[in-house]
């Protein structure tokens, strides 16, 4: 198997004894693409984005990344992809430049390239007046940015980046898109995983994934009006936590949840939904609600999936 993808993995499967973390997943992602990886903790998120950076072998299954094999070529594939980590793997005790320079020496970049890349890295990370101070005294959006910086030190072509945004304020987040958008256009693959829903709205695609399989793969807007079944409404209602456990008594009500000030309703059909509803609230003398039928968020979608695969399970079972 040769790609011309830049990831394609067939039916990649790791084992930590008996405990199957990522079970026979496939999938390939485009060259140039924003290829999101979502799930719960433990879904097994790092544990394929390690098989695919070569630093894991898997247990069966096979794959390629950036055309190298994952199983026969990691210290190819380590060479030539940028890889940060959930932890970011900066060196606390070294100071900005420092840890510049490290990364500069495991990328094995050239003695002429060198300076000229230290200082785009300290340019992109915004870290021309802190270059000499230790990094443990950086706050979370500049270490990020910096350990971004190291990981694509060498330019590669794919990146994979393991929750980038954990833990980072806002505006930093905001900004770190921004550099990951501009990446993007300029051909570089980016493999991402985040919890964050306002993120993966930026991804072309999306995996998600939960007990080490893949349950839905789309782009956002396919996920949102392909592949979940059921529909959402939106009850706009005054003291909107007072009713969630009265709605989800109704036989229509399949899930409901507090979303911002409104609830968030799942149900099979809304147009029947609608007005059972409706009478209900009028006979419990609600009064002043709003309700209709809306795009499910991403949320929604990923709730109702995770849902309804753990229902499977339990038939199953
Ligand atoms: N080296 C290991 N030995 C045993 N179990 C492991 C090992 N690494 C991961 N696991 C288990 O495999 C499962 C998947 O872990 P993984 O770190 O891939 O999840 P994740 O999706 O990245 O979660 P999070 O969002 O918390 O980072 C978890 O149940 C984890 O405990
Ligand atoms: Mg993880």
């Amino acid at each position: 198997m040769k790609s011309e993808k830049a990831v394609e993995v067939i039916n990649l499967e790791k084992k930590f004894g008996k405990f199957t973390a990522v079970n026979r997943i496939s999938f390939a992602v485009n060259k140039g693409e924003i290829f999101g990886f979502l799930g719960p903790n433990g879904a097994g998120k790092s544990t394929t984005i390690r098989m695919l950076c070569g630093i894991l072998s898997p247990t069966s299954g096979d794959g390629h990344v950036g055309g190298n094999n994952i199983i026969k070529e990691q210290e190819a594939i380590k060479q030539n992809i940028g890889y940060m980590s959930q932890k970011f793997s900066l060196y606390d005790d070294l100071t900005v430049e420092e840890n510049i320079n490290f990364y500069s020496g495991i990328y094995r970049i050239s003695d002429q390239k060198k300076a000229e890349r230290k200082e785009w890295v300290i340019k992109m990370a915004g870290l021309e007046d802190l270059r000499s101070s230790r990094t443990a005294i950086l706050a979370g959006g500049w270490k990020q940015r910096l350990a971004l910086g190291c990981a694509i030190i060498h330019e590669p072509k794919i990146v994979f980046l393991d929750e980038p945004t954990s833990g980072v304020d806002p505006i930093s987040r905001r900004d770190f898109w921004i550099l990951i958008k501009e990446m993007a256009k300029n051909g570089v693959t980016v493999f991402v995983t985040t919890h964050y829903m306002d993120e993966a709205e930026n991804c072309n695609r999306i995996a998600l994934i939960y007990k080490g399989n893949i349950i839905a793969l789309g782009s956002p807007h396919e996920l949102k009006t392909e592949i979940m079944r059921e529909e959402v409404l939106e009850i706009i209602i005054d003291t909107p936590e007072d009713w969630i456990e009265r709605l989800m008594k109704l036989e229509v009500v399949k899930e409901i949840a507090l979303f911002g000030n409104a609830l968030h309703a799942v149900v099979e059909n809304a147009e029947l939904s609608i007005p059972l509803i409706k009478d209900f609230l009028t006979n419990e003398k609600a009064s002043n609600y709003k309700i209709e039928k809306i795009e499910p968020s991403l949320e929604d979608v990923f709730v109702s999936l995770i849902e309804s695969y753990d229902k499977n399970e339990e038939k199953i079972k």
